[in-house]
């Protein structure tokens, strides 16, 4: 009794440091460097978590979507109301390197759009845009973002202006029919450059989803190489991410050769992504056929084999998650047994991540006009959650709970269900903060740990009952 007492305490400090931490995760200084799987302030040394959404900017208008819906200062400071401190940008090469001095009205008017209601859409929320050339339109983007302290990930997407991904699209891989390795290197150096100014531009990603016939190890590790460096040359501060093959879920290759890089990039601001849907991988079907805790323990076996095993052992780098997502209608089954499974691991894990996507609508996306996003966090007013529970499910995923070091872990045995519960304590070895302990973080079976991470309304309490503490 006296032991479950004390045990309640200790755990009502820990859920009070837990809260404290939270509020001052979000205060950081730029630019960002990395310390083996953590992503983090230069200057301190300490955690900085990325919690982005994506904003699509590389399909045929070669603008940000949603301009027809919103002035851009809404859409810009609706990523903080979401609880979002970072956005990935799309871009297609060719903005940069063909159209850059071509203005959105000329593109528009060369689209088989019904022009004149998107134009009028825009020019009614955002008259400013028509008349700007890409590059300009691109720019405000960026500058509206970086003044609000929304920190970029700027995302090479596509080559070609269009919809992303098919196999055979023309636009996977190295060499492809849309896919020329020195425009995009050009386009790598164009935008690595360009934006050296904006502090927020914290990442410059290689390239969205590898994939298609022709994709190979050899010139993964030849292009990928020289991308990476390219952008490191022409801004030594910002990160630069790394994405692998079979539309960016697979690096097992590199267990066997590392990529051939300089050390300080190597060190400092080498970061992997990877993609994980319910529809990743042969056999989608399984979510809704398997039973559940097996088909999660599998896919997450999975994720540690092709790319987590990246953020351990000797040459551990992050692993950004820069794109999953799910119906947001909570219309696919698949999709609503995949989510609570992969919350759970990247709260565990504590996963820096982007959701796709963050706006509601497409100005056009294959063919269909107006087209709503049922992914995305807004509906297609670009005001409102789509998902009306979204703040429930995603309250722990989107703060951060471990520091850098973890200092001291403790065990419990859930006293119903008799499954092992482990509270871990996270601090920070460095000697400029004074506090011993960042967070605790909480890790039972992936059923009860998806309890607690997507209901951290009552996180107490829910943590209380199940390890029958009380
Ligand atoms: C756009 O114009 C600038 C200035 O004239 C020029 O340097 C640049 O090459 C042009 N960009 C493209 C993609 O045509
Ligand atoms: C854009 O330029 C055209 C031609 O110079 C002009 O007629 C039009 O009013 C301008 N539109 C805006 C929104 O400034
Ligand atoms: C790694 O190397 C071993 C032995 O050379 C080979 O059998 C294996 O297929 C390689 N794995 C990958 C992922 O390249």
């Amino acid at each position: 009794m006296s032991s479950a007492k004390s045990s309640s305490c200790l755990v009502l400090l820990l859920v009070l440091i837990y809260y404290l931490a939270a509020l001052i995760s979000f205060s950081h200084s730029l630019p960002l460097s990395t310390n083996k799987r953590w992503i983090v302030d230069e200057e301190t040394g300490k955690r900085v978590k990325l919690v982005c959404a994506h904003w699509v900017g590389h399909l045929s208008p070669m603008l940000v979507e949603g301009l027809d819906k919103s002035p851009l200062n809404e859409i810009v400071s609706q990523f903080h109301d979401k609880g979002f401190n970072c956005v990935r940008l799309s871009y297609s090469t060719y903005l940069f390197t063909r159209y850059a001095n071509q203005s959105a009205a000329e593109t528009l008017a060369g689209l088989d759009l019904p022009e004149a209601n998107v134009k009028a859409a825009i020019a009614k929320h955002n008259p400013w845009v028509l008349n700007m050339t890409h590059l300009e339109a691109y720019e405000a983007v960026v500058d509206a973002l970086d003044k609000n302290g929304v920190m970029i990930i700027i995302d090479n997407h596509v080559i070609m202006p269009n919809w992303c991904c098919d196999r055979d699209d023309g636009n996977g891989f190295f060499g492809d029919r849309h896919f020329d390795p020195h425009e995009w290197l050009r386009g790598l150096d164009f935008v690595a450059t360009h934006f050296k100014a904006k502090p927020h531009v914290i990442a410059v990603d290689l390239r969205n989803e590898l994939r298609g016939a022709r994709q190979n190890k050899h010139d993964w590790y030849e292009y990928m190489g020289k991308g990476a460096r390219t952008i490191h040359e022409a801004n030594p501060k910002v990160l630069v991410i790394i994405s692998g093959l079979n539309f960016d879920s697979d690096f097992t290759f590199l267990k066997n050769k590392s990529l051939d890089l300089e050390q300080d990039l190597v060190r400092n601001k080498l970061v992997y992504e990877v993609h994980l849907y319910s529809f990743t991988g042969p056999a989608q079907q399984r979510w809704t056929i398997q039973p559940l805790n097996r088909i999660c323990a599998d896919t997450i076996e999975s994720v540690k084999d092709q790319s987590a095993f990246l953020m351990s052992g000797e040459n551990a780098a992050p692993l950004f998650v820069s794109e999953f997502g799910y119906d947001m209608r909570g219309l696919t089954p698949l999709d609503n047994n995949f989510v609570p499974c992969f919350t759970a691991y990247a709260a565990a894990a504590d996963l820096d991540w982007s959701l796709w996507a963050f706006g509601g609508s497409y100005y056009e996306r294959q063919g269909q006009i107006g087209l709503e996003e049922a992914y995305a966090v807004l509906d297609g007013t670009w005001k409102n959650y789509r998902d009306p529970n979204f703040t429930e499910k995603f309250q722990l995923l989107q703060r951060l709970v471990q520091g850098v070091y973890t200092s001291l872990s403790l065990s419990h045995t859930h006293a119903r269900t008799h499954l092992p519960a482990e509270i871990k304590l996270f601090g920070t070895t460095n000697s400029k903060f004074s506090k011993p302990f960042e967070l605790a973080q909480l890790t039972l079976s992936m059923r009860l740990s998806t309890l607690i991470f997507v209901h951290l309304e009552g996180f107490y309490t829910k943590f209380v009952q199940l390890l029958n503490l009380k």
